[in-house]
């Protein structure tokens, strides 16, 4: 782990990740990249997602992923999955996909979806804020929202 990254977990988000902070023209942007790989090793929850990053009302969030998750359904979204690393199936109705590193899967609003990984995986996640991750299926999995790392 470097030092930029222990750096950054000892501060708030920087105004620049948090897309307002544009808006307002009173900051400068931070000068620092978000390591993705880097700040999943900052938690190890898995199935929590973590905000990293805001762009105008979407977020990018990243998350520790292994075994099953629970079947759902985002009625008002679509959800884009990215693997950093490891490998994530995607179950869906009518079968499955499978995403390596660096792969990118949309789900389309409103289409049951259940994420299985064998083995940990590593992921980001883009989508509104304010997205539950259990969609419509809610329960004990569901996870805290608007947490930052
Ligand atoms: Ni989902």
């Amino acid at each position: 782990m470097n030092d930029r990254v222990i750096d950054a977990q000892s501060q708030p988000p920087a105004p620049s990740q948090r897309g307002a902070g544009g808006r307002s023209g009173a900051r400068q942007p931070s000068l620092q990249p978000v390591n993705l790989l880097a700040k999943c090793e900052l938690f190890d929850e898995q199935w929590q997602p973590r905000i990293v990053a805001e762009v105008n009302d979407y977020q990018f969030k990243i998350a520790r992923v292994e075994g099953e998750f629970v079947w759902h359904a985002h009625e008002d979204t679509d959800e884009a999955f990215l693997v950093l690393e490891g490998e994530l199936r995607i179950d869906l109705p009518h079968g499955s996909v499978t995403l390596g590193p660096g792969e990118l899967y949309v789900v389309p609003r409103g289409v049951r979806h259940r994420p299985v990984a064998e083995r940990e995986a590593k992921l980001m996640l883009v989508e509104p804020r304010g997205v539950v991750n259990t969609g419509d299926a809610g329960g004990e999995r569901t996870a805290e929202g608007d947490r930052w790392v």
